[in-house]
């Protein structure tokens, strides 16, 4: 009887995470996940990288006390601004969103002209531009924060004309530079897809940094070979650590996963503490 293999640990500010997690559900549906939604501290996207640091260390380390094999920053926006640190604090391997989707990028433009939409901390950041510029010094990158686009998903309003409206304010600009190729970089802006597709036309093609990372991950796991997991049709779990459970964490997570969330379990801050 083969041995199950550790988890993977899954971390987002919220529920964003989900569509990394369901990505990964997609690609390698024998692996358990531990998911955890920081949804008492959400969002990450307007604080300082000090506290965005802080708080990823702190999930980072519980984490991985809880017996993970491997580390997937499901956030954006952690990924921007912490993932050195936490590379540097954790024992397992760590992959991040920046790298997966800025690499897919470089592979995807023909025109060398990029659009990345990110939470303003992302895009301030300017890690993606880094990421990309790394691999292909001749590419330029547009960026533009969306701030409002997280509200809207958490409140059920992806297909809503409301979200159409502020697509086109939040496109337009990087409509105008020419774009051939734009990177959603931010693990809520899946949800919108449908509506990002219509405003930017058939000539921009969209890249899910939640797709991008799930990929990268079974790339890093090529190999590995699971046995099948218990649920039905020998699917792994589906583990959901949160900070408040009081939030419509259920609601949403279950409309981005496409399947029922078992019991969320709560995690006090204060368990979260850095020693
Ligand atoms: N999920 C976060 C990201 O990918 C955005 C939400 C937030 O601001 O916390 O950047």
């Amino acid at each position: 009887m083969p041995i199950r293999k550790a988890p993977i640990g899954v971390f987002d500010s919220g529920v964003g995470g989900l569509t990394v997690a369901a990505e990964i559900r997609r690609a390698m549906p024998a692996e358990d996940i531990l998911y955890f939604g920081d949804t008492a501290r959400v969002p990450y996207g307007n604080k300082s990288p000090e506290t965005v640091t802080r708080y990823s260390r702190e999930i980072a380390r519980f984490l991985e006390a809880q017996g993970i094999r491997f580390l997937v920053v499901a956030c954006n926006t952690s990924s921007a601004l912490a993932l050195d640190a936490l590379c540097a604090e954790v024992s397992v391997p760590v992959l991040g969103m920046i790298e997966p989707g800025a690499r897919a990028a470089a592979e995807t433009t023909g025109t060398g002209r990029v659009g990345l939409i990110g939470t303003r901390a992302t895009v301030q950041s300017g890690a993606y531009e880094r990421a990309v510029l790394a691999l292909n010094p001749s590419i330029h990158v547009f960026s533009q924060a969306c701030p409002l686009f997280v509200p809207l998903v958490e409140e059920g309003w992806a297909g809503d004309p409301v979200a159409e409206e502020v697509a086109r304010r939040y496109l337009k600009p990087l409509l105008e530079r020419g774009v051939d190729t734009l990177i959603l970089g931010c693990t809520h802006y899946p949800v919108l897809n449908s509506v990002l597709r219509r405003v930017a036309g058939p000539s921009v093609k969209l890249l899910s940094s939640s797709q991008c990372a799930a990929k990268a991950l079974e790339d890093a796991l090529a190999g590995e070979r699971l046995p099948e997991g218990a649920g039905p049709g020998g699917r792994g779990g589906l583990r959901c650590y949160v900070t408040d459970a009081g939030t419509h964490f259920r609601e949403v997570g279950e409309r981005i996963l496409g399947e029922p969330l078992a019991e969320l379990i709560p995690v006090e801050e204060e368990r979260l503490v850095l020693a």
